[in-house]
């Protein structure tokens, strides 16, 4: 949720801390903060807000140390404010630690480090870290050796219950920079005579593409030249690099006035990437990295797709593209319901975590839970070496490259892609679909990019459509099959980057008591892309244009004419993957309103990209 960044080496840490920060600025914007090592002694500098108010703390320029920590909050444990916001640090000022996740026994630690005379200048649960370091460090009666120092942060978060990344400086060993993590995200670079930290690849990734992913419960001591790792028990250990070919260019803007409106026109490419070599026409779809026999997948009596938010909205319409291809009932279930409902799982279960970042704590959780009831897991998603990817027992990757901004688009379209082409691999396994029909779906599969571009040419239009409805309080998205998944997905959009209040509908549920709440002038989208749901799906529409609503129409259908107010015309395809097309139009025009009424359209208030808190 938070964002961390870390530096050791030969440049000034102040400079490669703020640029981090900035490229993390999407993980949550409450406050930013950076201590470095100068002189001897922690120097601390914290502003509520953005980077860009920390970059204006007079004498921040003046900061020339070469190792130093920094973070950017998305507040869970005390309000966003300047003595909140990380880096904090002990009370003898000599640990500075910066820490992502949440200390969930913190009360408990707090009240043991107060009965032993430690004082708080915060709200958070993080700072009874630094506090609990000094006092295992104070205590260890040893030589003021390293593994002093790399103890008392063992023993330091053996106490600690809940999830943390953490970044730990002090001037008592000025050339180290010690981290650890559990259940949250923590990546090390290696760069020439220089090293670097942070929470994701792409903060970095301007400085380096070498890179170790920390696992659960390891440590690393990190200096300059060299990098050391250390498990639970604090025997070293060798680690194996991985080289990230992302380009770094791709997670800048590229021109475009904002990353969401650059990811939504990156989707050709996106799906594109994702398609790869994973099938051709006439050949059976294949995965490099999951083999799946047919043994196994006859036994499978259920599949369950878990995720959240736009993540699990691309589940639901994988659950139709699996269930008409491989006849398995598919259920979908928000992460963080499914958790805690004892789902009905076994060793015939089949287990999909669908997870753009890889992070997400609520989905986490669900793929243990899982695992630990004996079923087989397996994740989607997009970025390497992520915590889902380390512990499913399979991983397929959608290429979509990094998603920058808060609201997902091309994720969602890759994942949506993904999932398909996985239930043609499993029906082309089974036998369970006819194969002319399987080649079908990926032929209309491998038309889906150059008919994304001709979605794309709707942009001006959809531009207009929103200049004319940005002012309003709500809005009404229906449609049925996977249309209703689509209605969804751009409700959800809307929501969040335009803070408009919306409803999605399944178009046909209206009349049970919804449509209540049509009335004069209010503004309905319909999606209509099934032809045999066409005059269905008409009539719902019909419903609510005769109680006075406005209404956009989405459609790849040739409609009767009607008195609909706009329509928006998209190319067709197999109704099981028109979402990847019915969805864009919804994206940009949510993308469009958001600009109208002047929002920050990538950091969207109160969100965060990766939501690694539960
Ligand atoms: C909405 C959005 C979120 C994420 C959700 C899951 O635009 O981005 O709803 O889809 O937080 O995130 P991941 O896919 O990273 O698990």
């Amino acid at each position: 949720m938070c964002g961390i960044v870390g530096y050791i080496g030969t440049q000034k840490a102040k400079e490669v801390l703020i640029n981090g920060l900035l490229s993390l600025e999407y993980r949550g914007y409450d406050s930013a903060g950076i201590a470095v090592l100068e002189n001897n002694k922690i120097e601390v500098m914290k502003e509520k807000g953005r980077v860009s108010n920390l970059e204006n703390i007079p004498g921040i320029n003046n900061l020339s140390g070469t190792v130093g920590i920094a973070h950017k909050r998305w507040a869970t444990h005390g309000r966003p404010s300047k003595e909140n916001a990380h880096p904090h640090m002990d009370n003898s000022k000599n640990f500075a630690v910066v820490h992502n996740g949440i200390i969930e026994n913190y009360s408990e630690l707090r009240e043991f480090l107060t009965n032993n005379g430690y004082h708080f200048l915060s709200q958070t649960d993080t700072e009874v870290v630094p506090n609990l370091i000094h006092y295992y460090f104070n205590n260890d009666k040893s030589d003021n050796t390293l593994n002093k120092f790399l103890r008392a942060v063992k023993n330091a978060v053996s106490d600690l219950k809940g999830s943390y990344a953490l970044e730990i400086i002090t001037p008592l060993y000025p050339e180290t920079l010690v981290v650890v993590r559990k259940d949250s995200p923590l990546v090390i670079g290696k760069g020439h005579n220089e090293n670097f930290v942070a929470s994701d690849i792409p903060a970095i990734l301007r400085y380096t593409k070498d890179f170790y992913l920390l696992d659960d419960n390891e440590f690393a001591v990190i200096y300059k030249d060299k990098i050391n790792f250390y498990d639970v028990n604090l025997n070293i250990h060798n680690k194996e690099i991985k080289n990230i070919e992302w380009d770094a260019s791709s997670s800048e803007k590229d021109g475009y006035e904002d990353y969401m409106l650059k990811e939504i026109f990156e989707q050709p490419t996106a799906i594109r990437e994702t398609i790869g070599s994973r099938f051709r026409l006439g050949e059976k779809c294949s995965f490099d990295d999951i083999d799946i026999s047919a043994d196994y997948l006859k036994n499978v009596h259920k599949i369950y797709i878990v995720a959240c938010g736009t993540a699990m909205h691309a589940g639901l319409v994988g659950k139709n593209v699996i269930e008409k291809l491989c006849r398995i009932p598919v259920e979908v279930d928000i992460a963080s319901e499914y958790r805690y409902r004892n789902p009905i799982i076994d060793e015939n279960t089949l287990c999909i975590f669908v997870s753009q970042s890889g992070e997400t704590a609520d989905t986490l959780a669900a793929l243990r839970l899982s695992k630990s009831h004996g079923a087989r897991t397996l994740a989607i998603s997009n970025v390497i070496g992520s915590s889902i990817t380390r512990e499913a027992d399979y991983t397929i990757y959608t290429h979509a490259g990094p998603e920058i901004a808060v609201a997902s688009t091309k994720a969602y379209t890759s994942q949506v892609c993904l999932i398909a082409i996985l239930g043609m691999y499993f029906a082309e396994i089974l036998g369970s679909y006819p194969q002319e029909k399987i080649e079908k779906l990926k032929a209309d599969i491998l038309d889906l990019p150059s008919k994304i571009e001709a979605v794309l040419e709707n942009n001006e239009k959809i531009k207009e459509f929103a200049d004319k409805v940005y002012t309003e309080k709500d809005m009404f998205f229906l449609g049925r099959g996977t249309d209703y998944n689509v209605a969804l997905e751009g409700s959800l959009k809307l929501k969040e980057i335009s803070y408009i209040h919306s409803e999605a509908y399944a178009a046909g549920e209206l009349k049970h008591g919804p449509i209540a709440l049509i009335e004069n002038g209010v503004t309905v989208i319909g999606i209509i892309t099934n032809k045999d749901l066409v005059e269905k799906s008409i009539s719902n529409i019909q419903e609510v244009i005769t109680r006075g609503a406005k209404t956009l129409i989405i459609t790849n259908q040739v409609l009767p004419n009607n008195n609909f107010n706009h329509v928006i015309n998209i190319p067709e395809t197999s109704e099981l993957v028109s979402p990847i097309l019915s969805v864009i139009p919804l994206q940009l025009l949510s993308y469009y309103i958001s600009k109208n009424k002047g929002l920050d359209v990538d950091k969207p208030r109160n969100l965060a990209k990766s939501v690694t808190v539960e």
